[in-house]
């Protein structure tokens, strides 16, 4: 009895000292990593989503053009916007997945920089600190995916932000789906402080591109729409931080959609795998530029003035083109 109990203090006071720690992480600024640009100070990169399926439904096809448009654009890293390994995550930072659906399938030379990934909703069904652990990164050293956090790279600043706790449904539907929350309890807390240091971060950004990435869209016309809870949580934070783009994946399709209350643009590429789903929102909505159902990706062309961002399918084939302008947009 008297062991027992002892033993149970024991863990009452780990808990308490883990609880503490993850509190103290929790409200602590974002990590932060510098990523240097061309020599002429501009930086291109591709944008990815919902892709590991061991090379099935059209992920190795796609994995090859993004190889040869980033041989073209000489890019300087990759970015994942989750939903990284189907169905259910990785199990442990074991998981052969990680290789068979990760280090197997992005094997041109071009690709092999580095990738900065945030988790999706199926990500969250796995082990998610897998995915964090820098046990990963020995096996394939590409590989960088955390919660939150930001890549500097002077002419832009991306800003990561972990969009699953947001998503409500996620904590009431978990008799269907088993998700991993460790460190994430409680997640009004997890979220409100999020959030202030996304806010704090982008006031004091002083690049002259800021990009927000998550996996939810915020805005989508897909088969999983718009995030309500994005909408009113993060939107109003992006809006009063001028921020030029919101890039996610989740829906497995590309899209373009404006705001309809501030220059923000939404992008989609969630098409790194299975895709054709079929079931496009019925719309007449008039914030929509662009949308395809089928298997593509992204790429992003920074300079001074100009974003360059062209949206590819499975044949590497051009589908939809954005170009954006500083001057013109501040001189409007
Ligand atoms: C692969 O891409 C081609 C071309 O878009 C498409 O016809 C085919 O259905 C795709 N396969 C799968 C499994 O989605
Ligand atoms: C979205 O905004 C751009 C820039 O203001 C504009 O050129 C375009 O027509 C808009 N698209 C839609 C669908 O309203
Ligand atoms: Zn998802």
């Amino acid at each position: 009895m008297a062991y027992l109990s002892g033993n149970s203090f024991f863990v009452y006071f780990l808990f308490t000292i883990i609880f503490g720690l993850g509190i103290l992480h929790a409200s602590a600024e974002l990590q932060r990593f510098t990523h240097t640009p061309k020599s002429d100070g501009s930086l291109s990169f591709l944008v990815l989503g919902d892709w590991g399926r061991r090379g099935e439904y059209n992920q190795s096809e796609v994995a090859f053009q993004m190889g040869e448009v980033g041989e073209k654009l000489d890019i300087d890293f990759v970015i994942s916007t989750g939903d990284n390994f189907y169905d259910d995550g990785l199990t442990s930072e074991h998981d052969p997945n990680f290789e068979e659906s990760f280090s197997k399938i992005y094997t041109a030379k071009s690709l092999q920089k580095q990738w900065y990934s945030v988790l999706g909703n199926h990500d969250y069904r796995g082990d998610a600190e897998a995915q964090l652990s820098p046990f990963l990164r020995q096996i394939d050293s590409k590989w960088l995916c955390l919660r939150s956090f930001i890549v500097d790279s002077e002419l832009a600043e991306i800003f990561f932000v972990d969009t699953t706790p947001f998503v409500q449904e996620y904590f009431t539907e978990s008799e269907e789906h088993n998700y991993d929350w460790k460190g994430i309890y409680p997640p009004k807390t997890y979220i409100s402080n999020l959030l202030k240091d996304l806010d704090m971060a982008l006031r004091e950004s002083t690049a002259k591109w800021k990009i927000v990435v998550g996996h939810h869209a915020i805005k989508s016309i897909g088969h999983h729409g718009d995030t309500q809870e994005l909408i009113s949580q993060l939107l109003p934070i992006l809006q009063a931080n001028n921020i030029d783009f919101y890039m996610n994946g989740h829906d497995h399709c590309l899209e373009h959609i404006n705001d309809t209350k501030s220059p923000i643009q939404f992008l989609t590429s969630g098409a790194g795998s299975k895709a054709w789903r079929g079931d496009i929102e019925e719309t007449n909505r008039k914030d929509v530029n662009f949308f395809y159902d089928g298997q593509g990706f992204m790429s992003v062309q920074l300079t001074q003035t100009d974003a360059i961002i062209l949206f590819y399918d499975v044949f590497g084939k051009v589908l939809h083109r954005i170009i954006s302008s500083k001057e013109l947009r501040s001189s409007m």
